[in-house]
């Protein structure tokens, strides 16, 4: 059993998602009895604050954003293991004042020198941070494990990914390096392999013989708030398809994994990414949707947020058609959608099965096709629908659910993503992040969407903050005698 002993060196201390995400999913790992007994947390920030600063701060934030209630003895065998360390990361002199100072934390702690890096910064400066790390000799301990996390954004196209890649696995090696893509520790999106592969049920049928459509969507209420200085240069695209989606569709398309070694699992997934279709400009055009939303009521449209430009092409909004060119699933589109502003939060995968070919009850207008949903958030579980018997009718022929919710159940409070992906990265299991092939495959899908749409100028805004996108999302499926299925 690996030691999880370690010293957990966060960049970015003072951040949004340290305080929202990282030091409750620490303090929520404790709660759960998982959190190693040899364990510190060095938050690294600007800011001038003494450690009681800092964890009186960090103590609010349990109390705003902790799926468990903030219980003082437990809060008390945290808070002593969370420092603070004032320093500029971009300033290279500064790490050999780090160096000695992360080893006092160790010694004291009896980490073993074990580390992780936790790059929670903008990513114009994760390049710089790990070679600075580097160059102090930081990461250099005998007989210790040093891995770094890197959050998204992964580069903004496929070379600046590549060049910051090359930085990083020059450092750390693609084995020490976890890429974090929160989805994939969502508990429904580690679900997926089992319902499919633990089932005789569904496995048989996984293919364009009995698959008719896949629908992926993930839509959201909220705008991009403060968020206007990165979004900018994001966009729907890259912020959530190239990430979250292309990872949901390589789960729902993989072939079976030999065994559930992390590599050979993305193995898998990484041959379903490169087997997407590539879009020609002219495909583009009929297979990709972007939107972006505009004013309604008393809701901004994109343009009005903060640190948006006033003409802004950024989308908020993208439907496509993708296409899996292999054998199991040649002639099957996958449907995918996301945006921001839309009607309702909700992510899910709906299955749409074909309907029988020799219909003994072809008159029955009701009869719909079998559909599997899985349902990733709010509500987590799988649902399946299917044609029975009306009661009391002589013929009438129905929709009928099974449904499995698994988070309706009493008790049931599902890990947030992150404890699931710090536990996984302090006991070295990669499964749940991205390899480097399978981001770059995504950049490469993504990158030449985005390059036909340079010649191609949108009419924004085209759709309305709290509905459900441009109406050419709708003809998407329209065409094709298809819809997007209720979420
Ligand atoms: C992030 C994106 O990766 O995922 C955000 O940058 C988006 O723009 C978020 O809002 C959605 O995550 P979740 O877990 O709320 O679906």
């Amino acid at each position: 059993i690996e030691d999880l002993s370690c010293t957990m060196v966060v960049f970015g201390g003072t951040g949004d998602l340290t305080h929202r995400k990282l030091i409750p999913a620490i303090y929520n790992l404790e709660v759960e009895g998982l959190l190693p007994k040899n364990f510190a947390v060095v938050a690294i920030g600007r800011r001038d604050l003494t450690d009681e600063d800092y964890r009186n701060k960090k103590y609010e934030g349990i109390k705003d954003f902790s799926r468990f209630k903030l219980d003082e003895a437990i809060w008390n065998k945290v808070k002593d293991r969370i420092y603070y360390k004032k320093l500029d990361f971009t300033n290279a002199e500064a790490y050999n004042e780090l160096a000695p100072y992360l080893k006092g934390i160790d010694t004291k702690h009896n980490t073993g020198g074990n580390r992780i890096y936790y790059l929670a910064v903008a990513p114009e400066f994760f390049g710089n941070i790990v070679e600075n790390l580097d160059r102090a000799g930081i990461n250099h301990i005998k007989n210790t494990w040093q891995r770094v996390v890197i959050e998204k954004p992964f580069g903004r196209n496929l070379e600046s990914a590549e060049e910051l890649n090359t930085k990083i696995v020059n450092v750390f090696k693609e084995e020490n390096t976890y890429r974090i893509d929160h989805y994939l520790g969502k508990e429904m999106l580690q679900n997926i392999m089992v319902i499919r592969f633990a089932n005789m049920l569904f496995e048989p049928l996984w293919n364009n013989r009995y698959i008719d459509n896949v629908q992926i969507t993930s839509c959201e209420t909220v705008g991009v708030g403060s968020r206007g200085g990165y979004y900018e240069k994001s966009g729907a695209m890259r912020d959530m398809i190239q990430s979250h989606m292309l990872q949901l569709l390589s789960l729902i398309a993989m072939d079976k994994p030999s065994n559930l070694d992390p590599n050979t699992i993305r193995d898998e997934k990484v041959k379903v990414i490169n087997a997407l279709k590539e879009l020609s400009e002219e495909e583009v055009k009929e297979n990709v949707v972007r939107g972006q939303y505009g004013a309604n009521n008393n809701e901004k449209g994109y343009r009005e947020e903060e640190r948006v430009a006033k003409d802004s092409e950024t989308e908020t909004y993208v439907a496509l058609k993708a296409e899996v060119e292999n054998a199991r699933w040649a002639g099957v589109p996958f449907y995918i959608r996301t945006g921001k502003k839309m009607p309702k939060k909700s992510t899910e995968v709906i299955i749409q099965f074909k309907l029988e070919e020799d219909r003994l009850y072809f008159n029955e207008d009701e009869l719909l096709p079998n559909t599997l949903v899985i349902r990733v958030q709010p509500m987590e579980g799988v649902f399946l629908q299917f044609n029975a018997k009306e009661p009391g009718t002589r013929k009438k022929i129905a929709p009928v659910h099974m449904d499995f919710c698994q988070n309706c159940q009493v008790g049931i409070n599902s890990p947030e993503a992150y404890e699931r992906l710090l536990y996984d990265v302090m006991r070295g299991d990669a499964t749940l992040f991205a390899r480097w092939d399978e981001v770059s495959a995504s950049w490469k899908y993504v990158d030449g969407i985005i390059e036909a749409w340079k010649n191609d100028r949108p009419q924004f805004p085209n759709y309305k903050s709290g509905t459900w996108g441009p109406k050419e999302a709708l003809d998407l499926l329209d065409e094709e005698d298809r819809k997007w299925l209720e979420v």
